[in-house]
């Protein structure tokens, strides 16, 4: 619990935890389109401070972004507004104590092989998979 009046670096840290469905693109098989995702978050989520992780499996995706809110919320509504997944339904918007996520600009873990080469090894906290994983059956479950 934090004591009101301190400060700490993660003081004014946001979490924002969702799942989508993949938009299918008959031009594009989804490794590619994982890709380009990666790409595009690697590249502007570290400029902003935003960590975070990527789920893809059986074309649902999960997301973690965390990060200072504003860059949170700039990035998410970037992300909401993006062709390529819909139904997008946020689980969690919390402001934790620290990151889970602080090593990544975008791990990701999935059922494909999205980025040869260019997929961290240390897997993301198992936890938040857990979480991410049950989040995707949930879904499934209610759309099925
Ligand atoms: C499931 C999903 C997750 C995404 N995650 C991120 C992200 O974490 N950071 C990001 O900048 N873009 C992310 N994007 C892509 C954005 O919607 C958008 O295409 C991108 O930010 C544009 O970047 P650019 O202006 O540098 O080309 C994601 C898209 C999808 C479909």
């Amino acid at each position: 619990m934090s004591t009101p009046g301190t400060t700490t670096p993660d003081a004014a840290l946001r979490r924002v935890i969702y799942v989508s469905h993949a938009v299918a693109d008959p031009a594009q098989p989804m490794e590619a389109v994982i890709g380009s995702i990666l790409d595009a978050a690697r590249r502007n989520n570290a400029r902003t401070g935003v960590t975070g992780a990527l789920l893809y499996s059986q074309r649902r995706f999960a997301q973690v972004l965390e990060g200072p809110p504003a860059a949170v919320e700039r990035i998410f509504e970037t992300i909401q507004c993006d062709l390529r997944h819909d139904h997008v339904t946020v689980l969690e918007v919390s402001s934790p104590a620290t990151r889970a996520f602080g090593d990544w600009s975008m791990a990701f873990a999935g059922d494909i092989k999205a980025a040869p080469g260019d997929i961290h090894p240390a897997a993301p906290s198992e936890r938040v998979l857990a979480i991410l994983q049950q989040a995707i059956r949930n879904t499934e479950a209610a759309t099925a």
